[in-house]
């Protein structure tokens, strides 16, 4: 019984055969795992112990944000794209996708709308379109920052140039969102057609990183093909690259791809992982989003109680919402943006979580850019 008893005390420290608690614990010290340990947690929780890792995960995120939970409007301004990526409903192989692009006056007028909502993030998002080149985005860019130069501005438009970079960041783009999808090769090959690799995405975060945006990186659940091992290469490199963003929601299948007969992603892997970064990646800024929302119906909610403290409401013109369909299914496409920021109000206060209308930049980011 006292042998017993000891080693359980003892057994937060390397060596001995480990609890799922005490991992947990281990990890909010160390915030990581080795390879065999991130595997044991992720093999599953009993009930008790998977509160025990949400508890942990938002007594962390309470440390740097309190109770505070950021929101980004979100600007899908064309799904016009030129990738082929297998999963996803507006790649250029799907000819039933009915395409649309925004006017620069258009984009503008959501971003306005949003800040009259109350918004000080912008994210532009969309497929990879040619038809918008560097010129057009820095206007645009240019256009919101002289607007509202309270506000930050997230590019979330693929892969591109160092040159290009480096152009968004001087007319003034503040973050950068490009999941890297999976961080190994033979995943990353089952997902992406030929031509598309990892080491072209990771030399774009690098890149990224060094000209000075907030970048985000991210990760698919329940992807085809995706092994723990997987998740477990992405939860190092997350580790590695200490990004101030981590964009996760489950894969969910588009019937118009090739994975349309896949199974989407499970909602408690997701919540799991989610938690599990936080616990990482103590200050990350991350989204409870929309994906999750589909897959479940509180899922955002859920999200937020297992640490995400981001959520990314829709501001583009309702009109073209149902298009932007990079999977089955999503929410939030009937609504105006001021009815979705009211619905997703309610939601988040029934967390016992609240709205913060600031910037919400990356706690700690601004410190070691500017004053260091
Ligand atoms: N299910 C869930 N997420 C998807 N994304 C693209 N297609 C799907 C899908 N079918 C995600 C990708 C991409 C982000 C913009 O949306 O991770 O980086
Ligand atoms: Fe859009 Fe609820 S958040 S309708």
């Amino acid at each position: 019984m006292l042998t017993s008893r000891l080693i359980k005390k003892n057994s937060i420290y390397r060596g001995d055969s480990m609890t799922n608690r005490d991992l947990i614990i281990r990890l909010r010290q160390d915030q990581i795992l080795d390879r065999e340990e991130f595997r044991q947690i992720l093999k599953g929780l009993c009930p008790e112990d998977e509160e025990f890792l949400y508890e942990n995960a938002r007594e962390v995120r309470e440390v740097s944000y309190g109770k505070d939970v950021y929101t980004r409007g979100l600007i899908e301004f064309s799904n016009y794209c030129v990738r082929n990526c297998l999963y996803c409903g507006i790649r250029a192989g799907n000819p039933d996708c009915e395409r649309y692009r925004l006017t620069e006056d258009q984009i503008q007028e959501c971003a306005e709308t949003g800040y009259d909502l109350g918004f000080r993030t912008f994210v532009l998002q969309g497929g990879e379109d040619p038809f918008f080149d560097d010129d057009k985005f820095c206007r645009i860019i240019k256009r919101i920052k002289d607007s509202f130069p309270d506000c930050a501005v997230t590019m979330s438009v693929g892969e591109k140039s160092r040159k290009s970079y480096e152009a968004f960041f001087d007319a003034g783009a503040d973050r950068y969102l490009l999941r890297h999808e999976t961080i190994s090769p033979d995943h990353y090959r089952i997902l992406h057609p030929h031509g598309q690799s990892i080491e072209s995405r990771k030399k774009c975060l690098y890149e990224l990183k060094d000209i000075g945006y907030q970048v985000g990186v991210g990760i698919m659940i329940g992807s085809p093909g995706q092994t723990e091992d997987h998740i477990i290469n992405d939860l190092l490199f997350m580790k590695e690259f200490q990004p101030q963003m981590v964009g996760m929601g489950p894969f969910i299948p588009h019937e118009q791809t090739p994975f349309r007969d896949k199974r989407a992603g499970k909602l408690q892997d997701v919540l799991h992982i989610l938690a599990i970064v936080r616990l990482m990646l103590p200050e990350v800024l991350l989204p409870a989003t929309t994906a999750l929302g589909t897959l479940f119906p509180t899922g955002r909610e859920l999200g937020i109680k297992a640490g995400a403290n981001v959520v990314m409401p829709n501001l583009s013109p309702k009109g073209v919402r149902a298009k932007y369909a990079l999977y089955d299914g999503k929410i939030c496409t009937g609504e105006e943006a001021a009815e979705c920021i009211g619905c997703l109000t309610n939601r988040i206060n029934s967390t016992g979580y609240h709205i913060n209308a600031a910037r919400g930049d990356c706690a700690g980011f601004l410190i070691k850019y500017f004053v260091y």
